[in-house]
């Protein structure tokens, strides 16, 4: 079997390096290319690279020499992943596409344009079907916090309910490498993201909406957000309560929670954990330093229905289902969909 060959924009940056963990030894996709800015074409990524992950450089890339994200450089590859920071990404991204080159991106801009599907692959893996019969596909992630959020919301969304309230409690990584100065996050809690309050409920609404005419019709979620940087590294934390109306027993959601997998009977998909959400009945569980090392699993925790209320507390990993991890699996489902 032909291996996918990839290449990967922002290879040095945060996700970029976790996206490279992750394909160092992948059954079917080969990693043949890597960026970054600029200043860094023509070195030795080994050389030129703050490795921050966990373990060393993987071999295969410590000597490979880095391209730059032009098309001319990029053109031989089947797909182009991109881990750019948004002001980057939104001209060079929508340049390789016109050049005919496949892309799927981490990065903010286009995430909300209709005919371009924004995938968190358990959730919407369907929306990848608008692609069938465009030549060069271009497909976006969520935003970190959209991705782990969206993930428990099915076992609500049928329901009656009249408002969903999230707080979110977001890592330091979320930010990027140079993201925070350490001076004003140690120590201390920010409670303003810029933007993100606004695309959380927008990306989970078009997450979680229909194909109608070749494009994204998002479904109307009523929904608020505050969004808070905490001091910790990895993990994206998010209190969710939410008033529901009609009747419904805390057994039907915990149910709804565990029972849920679409991947269920696919083959091939290495990125898709048996269990996409995991239950914990202690107190104390979720926690960031336990729970966030696996990465593509969402963790929920303090289930509780009272008075009419339902909350409960969502915890991922923002670098691997929020970004990287989902990458990784949207390339794996267009293989098996057949759109590669
Ligand atoms: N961190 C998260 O949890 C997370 C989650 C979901 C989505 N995202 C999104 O994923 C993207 C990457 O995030 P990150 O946290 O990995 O950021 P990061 O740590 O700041 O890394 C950015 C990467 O982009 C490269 N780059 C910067 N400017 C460039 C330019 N003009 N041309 C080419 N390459 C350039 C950097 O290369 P140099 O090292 O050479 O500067 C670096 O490799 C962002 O769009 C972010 O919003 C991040």
């Amino acid at each position: 079997m032909d291996k996918i060959k990839v290449s990967l924009l922002g290879s040095t940056g945060m996700v970029g390096q976790k996206m490279i963990k992750l394909l160092s030894k992948h059954p079917y996709i080969e990693l043949v290319k890597l960026s970054a800015s600029d200043s860094r074409t023509g070195k030795k990524y080994g050389e030129t690279v703050r490795w921050i992950e966990h373990g060393t450089i993987p071999e295969k890339f410590r000597d490979m020499k880095l391209v730059s994200s032009s098309p001319e450089d990029q053109k031989d590859v089947d797909y182009v992943l991109s881990a750019l920071p948004p002001e980057a990404a939104e001209s060079i991204e929508l340049n390789l596409v016109k050049h005919g080159i496949n892309v799927i991106s981490n990065a903010s801009p286009y995430r909300l344009a209709k005919d371009i599907p924004l995938i968190n692959p358990e959730i919407n893996y369907e929306h990848l079907r608008i692609l069938e019969n465009k030549d060069t596909k271009f497909v976006k992630n969520p935003n970190c916090t959209s991705a782990i959020m969206s993930m428990p919301l099915g076992s609500i969304l049928g329901l009656d309910y009249e408002r969903i309230s999230l707080v979110s409690m977001q890592a330091i990584s979320g930010a990027g490498y140079s993201g925070l100065p350490y001076m004003s996050i140690d120590d201390n809690i920010i409670p303003y993201i810029h933007g993100e309050e606004e695309k959380i409920p927008a990306e989970i609404s078009k997450m979680y909406g229909t194909v109608q005419d070749n494009e994204i019709k998002s479904r109307e979620i009523r929904m608020s957000v505050t969004s808070v940087r905490v001091p910790v590294k990895l993990g994206h934390m998010g209190v969710l309560n939410v008033h529901i109306d009609g009747k419904v027993s805390i057994e039907d959601i915990i149910n709804k929670l565990n029972d849920f997998n679409p991947f269920k009977g696919f083959t091939g998909l290495y990125n898709a954990p048996e269990h996409p959400i995991v239950i914990h009945e202690e107190e104390d569980r979720p926690q960031n330093a336990i729970d966030t090392y696996n990465g593509m699993e969402v963790h929920v925790g303090r289930i509780s229905l009272k008075d009419g209320n339902l909350r409960m507390v969502i915890l991922g990993n923002n670098l691997v289902r929020g970004a990287a991890g989902i990458t990784v699996l949207t390339l794996e489902t267009m293989k098996q969909l057949k759109l590669i």
